[in-house]
């Protein structure tokens, strides 16, 4: 499929989303989140690709949402691009493939915000990120004031949201924004360095972690123990736990189809 604002490239199960905005930074406006909403709707559905990876085009990942549409918003309005934005992120974050952010650059807001969306985020070395949307007279407004927290801690998020500061790669590592830095020339060898690494084992045990984990944090330790063990269940329902525990009584490597 061809996108004004993305470009999808597959290969060998792994997937790269570029968002291809560059001239406005990757701003995120209304036309670009609906092609983001498409692209997503049809990697969910794509059984050859097994890990996405979402990167930007030129110097930003995402310089967040698009402020010059955003502008003359009403309140009804504004409500509504936050509620398509969300959407689409928590598309990405319950989307059953693992998703890997590779911030090239500027992830600042609803770019920091998509970040957050995905299960894992390397970033470059010339990455910033931030929630700047306090110098604009607004809140956070893509899930910032609801994910940050939850990754960095409550202190940290405060902190970077009232501040609207930007840090840098060093610093998002430090505070448990990032998995990983790398250069700038290294990052998407990196990303599918990573990405490789999760494809190479069972898919339906890597999916199944992720409900587990997303669906476990997202509730009380006892409830997120019975998740698990509900998980864990089904997993003896499937062949690749047959293939996986017989190739290593039979000292093989597991062959996941
Ligand atoms: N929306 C619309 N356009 C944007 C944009 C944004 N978020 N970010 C950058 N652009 C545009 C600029 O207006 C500029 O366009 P022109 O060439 O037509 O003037 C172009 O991208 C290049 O940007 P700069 O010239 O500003 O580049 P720079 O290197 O000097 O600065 C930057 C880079 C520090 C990221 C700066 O562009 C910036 O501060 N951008 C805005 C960041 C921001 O505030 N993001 C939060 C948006 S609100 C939000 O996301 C709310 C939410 O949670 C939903």
């Amino acid at each position: 499929m061809s996108y004004e604002t993305l470009i999808l490239e597959k290969n060998e199960g792994i997937a790269v989303l570029k968002i291809n905005r560059p001239k406005a930074l990757n701003a995120l406006n209304t036309a670009l989140l609906s092609e983001l909403d498409d692209a997503v709707a049809a990697i969910e559905g794509d059984d050859e690709i097994k890990v996405l990876i979402i990167t930007g085009e030129g110097k930003a990942f995402v310089a967040g949402a698009d402020i010059t549409e955003m502008k003359d918003k009403t309140p009804e309005e504004a409500r509504t691009f936050a509620g398509l934005a969300m959407g689409i992120f928590r598309r990405i974050e319950l989307m059953e493939k693992p998703v890997i952010a590779a911030v090239n650059g500027f992830a600042l807001g609803g770019g920091c915000e998509i970040s957050m969306a995905c299960d894992i985020r390397i970033a470059s070395e010339k990455a910033k990120f931030g929630q700047p949307e306090v110098g604009l007279g607004i809140t956070p407004g893509f899930a910032g004031t609801q994910r940050l927290p939850r990754i960095v801690g409550v202190a940290k998020a405060k902190e970077l949201i009232y501040t609207a500061k930007m840090i840098d790669a060093a610093e998002a590592l430090q505070i448990g924004l990032v998995n990983a830095v790398a250069t700038p020339e290294a990052l998407m060898d990196e990303a599918n360095a990573m990405a490789k690494m999760i494809a190479k084992n069972s898919q339906s045990a890597v999916r199944y972690a992720k409900t587990a984990i997303n669906r476990g944090f997202e509730t009380d330790i006892e409830t997120g123990m019975l998740i698990e063990k509900d998980i864990f269940g089904l997993c003896f329902a499937n062949e690749e736990q047959k293939e996986g525990m017989t190739a290593f009584v039979e000292k093989r490597k597991a062959n996941f189809k």
